[in-house]
């Protein structure tokens, strides 16, 4: 979203930049980039009247850079919806759709006795700050590169006076670290039941680099610990299949240096994630997201998600209790037998 060439927030923070080699890694400047595009979408979603359909990330203004929190003051809503509809259609949707579906989730969590929250590739993820009255006890690990995270602390400084204690910042590079050793790191506690947040970042990686993180939450996390993550259709990846939307974001994508690189067919997810440890839970497709989140008062869908993303939810398989719905499983067969053979008797 931003011009290419712009770096606003290297500007804005010559300061707390400093730890962050300016040449050493043009890939973490774009992701910066993409993090602060997210950031500022929700915010202008934050000022939908229509509270239905409206983003509920009050704190995203705050968290984005100066420039975009200048076009947020001055810009009309209707005048920047149209805009983005023309550069990057189903964006701006998108991020209240899927904004509204995690927070469901991660309340739901919550409420249901999580005990961590692991957030990956947290850009400016405000669920920590804005249900910080509901997350005593619970820890949360953001894990990003570590130029982000300079820049969201000091924004989050400046906007809280200071970073809540049970908010646990972790860098990393996914293309050279594993989250298992920057986890190990941390103070992050294997035994406590865990909810992952996964938004926006897996369309950028490689299968090997979602392998590792799958495998690690599957083989690591205590029982009862789940993942909600978002992921492309396998098809647009590989250009067959190119909805309203599409080609807009993978040239984006693509300029940025950012190309998106992996998807899975949807039919086959279910088999991914199994195969991975994991049963799912949910598995919302975009006219879902668009059904659950994006229904006006007036009953009329406000707007299109990206038609080409899907969003998982899936918990970590306890093998104690798969072994014991076969077990249920086999005896209902087994009484299903019976009774056939009762019948035939
Ligand atoms: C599209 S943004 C999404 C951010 C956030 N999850 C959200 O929904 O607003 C992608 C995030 O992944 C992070 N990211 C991308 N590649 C990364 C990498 N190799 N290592 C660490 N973080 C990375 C970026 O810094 C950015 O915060």
């Amino acid at each position: 979203m931003e011009k290419p060439g712009t770096n606003l927030e290297k500007y804005e923070n010559k300061d707390v930049d400093k730890d962050v080699d300016k040449d050493k890694d043009k890939n973490e400047d774009k992701a910066i980039k993409s993090a602060n595009s997210c950031c500022f979408l929700r915010a202008m979603g934050t000022l939908e009247k229509d509270e239905l359909v409206r983003n509920p990330d009050y704190l995203s203004k705050d968290l984005t850079s100066l420039k975009f929190k200048l076009v947020y003051n001055i810009i009309p809503l209707n005048f920047f919806k149209s805009f983005v509809e023309k550069r990057f259609p189903t964006s701006y949707h998108h991020l209240i759709a899927r904004t509204k579906h995690v927070d469901k989730i991660f309340l739901e969590e919550i409420s249901n006795g999580v005990e961590q929250v692991v957030i990956l590739g947290a850009g400016y993820d405000s669920r920590a700050y804005r249900f910080s009255d509901r997350l005593s006890g619970i820890r949360l690990f953001e894990l990003d590169f570590p130029g982000t995270q300079a820049l969201k602390k000091k924004r989050l400084k400046k906007l809280l006076n200071k970073i809540p204690e049970n908010v646990v910042y972790v860098p990393i590079d996914f293309t050279t670290r594993t989250i298992e050793d920057v986890l190990k790191e941390s103070d992050y506690d294997a035994k406590k039941r865990t909810f992952f947040i996964w938004e926006g970042v897996s369309m950028y990686l490689t299968e090997t680099a979602i392998d590792l993180v799958l495998k690690f939450i599957s083989e690591n996390a205590a029982s009862n610990s789940s993942i909600v993550w978002d992921y492309a259709y396998k098809s647009f990846i590989d250009g067959e299949y190119m909805p309203k939307g599409g080609p807009e974001a993978a040239d984006h994508a693509k300029k940025n240096g950012e190309p998106y690189i992996f998807g899975v067919k949807r039919d086959e997810m279910a088999g991914f994630m199994k195969s991975r440890g994991f049963e799912m839970i949910s598995h919302l497709s975009p006219k879902d997201l668009e059904n659950l989140y994006l229904r006006r008062k007036d009953g009329k869908i406000d707007g299109n998600v990206h038609q080409y993303i899907n969003v998982v939810y899936a918990k970590v398989r306890n093998e104690d209790e798969i072994t014991s719905t076969n077990r249920h499983k086999d005896l209902e067969l087994d009484l299903f037998d019976l009774k056939t053979q009762k019948q035939k008797e």
